[in-house]
């Protein structure tokens, strides 16, 4: 319990100042500049932190990331709280830069070796409830786990809502969830939140399915593991180099990864902030001299889930609106 007492509210105001940063930038059109903004402030908030924490999952290599590239260190170091960190800065770039929903800051941290070091490829995933845990399989036909996931939820096929990216990669995907009677629901990006969605009651999400992001699977599993759902991926590498890549990293093509192989860690933390509104999460609003954002931080040994709503108060004389 030790790392989630001493930094789940640390790991909010990492993700709050992250988000407070880029919404300047919603809606403006520059993708650039929202992430640039979310990264260095995010880069700066952990450096406050009292941890020696080290970036797993972050903006890229070395060389091709000024800021939270993998492998940079992170905090000051005043206390020996040793943590590995995955971060996106801004999941959803491209749709916070066009002002429309679901752009989150995220990040998740762990006892060294609690998150899988994952190489920026396409991993093909499913996401399921807690219900479902334990009872579908990557590998198995379409049919056959929306059977198995409707089973679990006590409902028909006809009742149950599929997430998917909206690409073109996942016709075939699309349209075998549309023959089995489900309903799919596209998305333009984000599929972190959309797999907390799935994993959460009432949201009116039952799964997520397809390709996105190996990084973001990490991510998610972190989430995942402290929320009771599941998440099986498999790396899809498109190119050799991709394949060599992998390889060199221990990791294996072949190999359905679970949530626990994903975040092995014990001690995970798992914060995101809206930047724009979506299902789960209301977007940073900006009011004369202050903002408002909404987050949801939860840890894997406490079991606990917190959604914070926060009033930021950055000009003398702001004044807090008691109701959202
Ligand atoms: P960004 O982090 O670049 O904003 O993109 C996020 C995302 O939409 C993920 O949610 C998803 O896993 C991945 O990108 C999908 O990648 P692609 O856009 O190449 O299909």
């Amino acid at each position: 319990m030790q790392l989630e007492h001493a930094l789940v509210l640390e790991t909010v105001r990492v993700t709050e100042r992250a988000a407070l940063a880029a919404s300047h930038w919603v809606g403006k059109g520059n993708e650039h500049e929202i992430d640039q903004a979310a990264t260095q402030a995010m880069r700066d908030a952990l450096n406050t932190l009292d941890i020696e924490g080290t970036v797993v999952i972050g903006e890229g290599e070395m060389d091709e990331a000024p800021m939270l590239y993998i492998g940079e260190k992170m905090g000051s170091g005043a206390r020996h709280v040793i943590i590995d960190i995955a971060v996106d800065p801004v999941e959803g770039t491209t749709v916070a830069a066009k002002g429309l929903p679901n752009g989150i800051a995220v990040i998740a941290i762990a006892e060294s070796g609690g998150l899988l070091h994952a190489p920026d490829i396409y991993m093909d995933k499913l996401v399921v409830p807690p219900p479902a845990a334990g009872r579908v399989h990557l590998d198995w036909p379409i049919e056959k786990n929306l059977v198995a996931l409707a089973a679990s939820l006590e409902r028909s096929i006809e009742d149950l809502t599929i997430v998917i990216l909206d690409r073109e990669r996942h016709k075939a995907l699309i349209e075998a969830v549309r023959d089995a009677g489900a309903r799919v629901k596209l998305i333009a990006q984000g599929d972190v939140i959309a797999s907390l969605a799935a994993a959460m009651r009432g949201t009116g999400v039952h799964a997520v399915m397809g390709w996105g992001g190996a990084p973001e699977g990490v991510i998610t599993a972190a989430a995942l593991k402290c929320l009771g759902g599941e998440i099986q991926g498999r790396f899809m590498p498109e190119s050799d180099e991709q394949r060599q890549r992998l390889r060199g990293m221990g990791l294996d093509e072949t190999q359905v990864y679970s949530t626990a192989d994903l975040a092995p860690g014990q001690q995970l933390v798992f914060s995101a902030t809206g930047l724009t509104d979506g299902e789960l999460l209301q977007g940073v609003r900006r009011f004369g001299g202050g903002a408002r954002t909404h987050s949801v931080v939860m840890g894997y040994a406490s079991r606990v889930v917190r959604f914070i709503d926060s009033v930021h108060l950055e000009e003398d004389g702001a004044r807090v609106t008691v109701r959202a």
